[in-house]
């Protein structure tokens, strides 16, 4: 079996959900169920035998060393970590305990079940790092796409806390001889995004008649890919990376923020038309920008392509209306994660559980 943490959140509950479509191996899920966490992502695995959730911190090492002797995991997929840059410039200490120290703690924990593995075990083992293409820092509009040979210069309190982690599961690799891999991916859109994020922010406010608060000029350049396609990165990754290697994963697709919420405006006026018969682009509004907001980012994946033979599936445009469909086509998804009663899952969950 594997086990992955932060499989409750966006890209490892997709990973999850993705994984037990297409083979059954089981997965053993370790989640805190921070604010970002949410059970209901994974409640079409309800009954699963194949799905084993635990509520548990990456930083508490006698949970994750007992779960790793219990369940005998033959890969570990770290996804837990404070995710949002706006979150880490209000407040940076969680994300200093979950991306920094949790990882250090994860590692060790991880570190000593692998010393303990028979031979054929051991050599097959993997620990495979999810990490982000901010580690790199910024580019000017002509600056070619980031390589895995970029310097790492994080500039916010996330994507600093993401580089010392990356950095540790290097030391640990090199030190230890711990068999890692390390992927650095772009933006991330689809289902399941929590509504704090640019692309999920947009469809829900547009679809309540809110604002949709552009940062500064509007003009700042991401790189986005399908989450879908992310998951296929990490699986092609885990099977055929090379040990102590990063592999920077992207979709070739850079667009600037004013863009991208112009084209989630369009596809809401010709799938849900407001009643006034306006665009939504007229909800539009600029904001203060984010401090020390990074200007552009850009992958380049070409080594993921040609060492691996990964490619991604969707375009932007065949990703964004799958997309913007799901938020149309999930209202009490959004409404409980709105109402923040998504958070009682975990509750009717169990108190079903202890009920049977
Ligand atoms: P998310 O915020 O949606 O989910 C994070 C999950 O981790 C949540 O379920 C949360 O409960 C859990 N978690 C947080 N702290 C924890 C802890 N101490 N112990 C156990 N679980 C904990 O994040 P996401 O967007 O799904 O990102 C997943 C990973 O991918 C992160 O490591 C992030 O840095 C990386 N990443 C994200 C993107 C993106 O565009 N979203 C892009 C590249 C890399
Ligand atoms: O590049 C990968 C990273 O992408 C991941 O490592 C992070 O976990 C993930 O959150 C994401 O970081 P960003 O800061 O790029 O994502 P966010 O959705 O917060 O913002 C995308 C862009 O949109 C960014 O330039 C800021 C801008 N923005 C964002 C919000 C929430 C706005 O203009 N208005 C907004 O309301």
């Amino acid at each position: 079996m594997i086990l992955v943490t932060g499989g409750a959140g966006f890209i490892g509950a997709n990973f999850v959900l993705d994984w037990l479509a297409s083979n059954d191996e089981s997965v053993v899920n370790v989640d805190k169920l921070t604010y970002a966490g949410n059970l209901e992502n994974l409640a079409s695995l309800q009954g699963d035998a194949r799905h084993v959730f635990v509520q548990a911190d990456i930083g508490d090492s006698a949970v994750i060393s007992a779960l790793l002797q219990q369940h005998q995991p033959r890969v570990v997929i770290n996804f837990a970590a404070e995710s949002h840059v706006d979150r880490s410039i209000h407040g940076p200490e969680d994300f200093i305990q979950t991306n920094v120290v949790g990882t250090f703690r994860l590692l060790e924990a991880v570190r000593a079940y692998w010393n303990e593995l028979e031979h054929e075990a051991k050599s097959s083992f993997r620990f495979l790092h999810v990490s982000t293409d901010e580690v790199y820092g910024t580019l000017s509009p002509t600056e070619p796409a980031f390589t895995e040979d970029h310097n790492y210069e994080p500039n916010s309190p996330y994507s600093a806390s993401k580089a010392a982690s990356d950095h540790l599961v290097r030391a640990w690799h090199h030190t230890y001889g711990l068999p890692v891999l390390t992927t650095n991916c772009s933006n991330n859109y689809g289902p399941l995004h929590f509504p704090e994020k640019l692309i999920p922010l947009m469809i829900v406010n547009a679809l309540a008649g809110k604002p949709l608060p552009i940062y500064g000029d509007g003009m700042q350049v991401r790189d986005w890919l399908y989450v879908r396609d992310h998951c296929s990165a990490i699986r092609r990754v885990l099977e055929a990376g090379k040990l102590g290697e990063t592999y920077n994963v992207g979709g070739w697709n850079e667009k600037a923020n004013i863009d991208i919420v112009k084209t989630v405006c369009a596809l809401l006026d010709e799938l849900r038309p407001r009643g006034d018969g306006l665009s939504y682009a007229e909800q539009i509004t600029y904001v203060t920008d984010r401090p020390g907001h990074d200007r552009r980012y850009a992958i380049d994946a070409r080594k993921l392509e040609r060492e691996l033979g990964w490619k991604p599936a969707e375009t932007f445009e065949t990703g964004i209306r799958k997309t913007v469909q799901w938020y149309l086509d999930n209202p009490q998804w959004v409404q409980n994660v709105q109402s923040g009663s998504y958070r009682d899952w975990l509750q009717k969950q169990y108190a079903a559980k202890a009920s049977t």
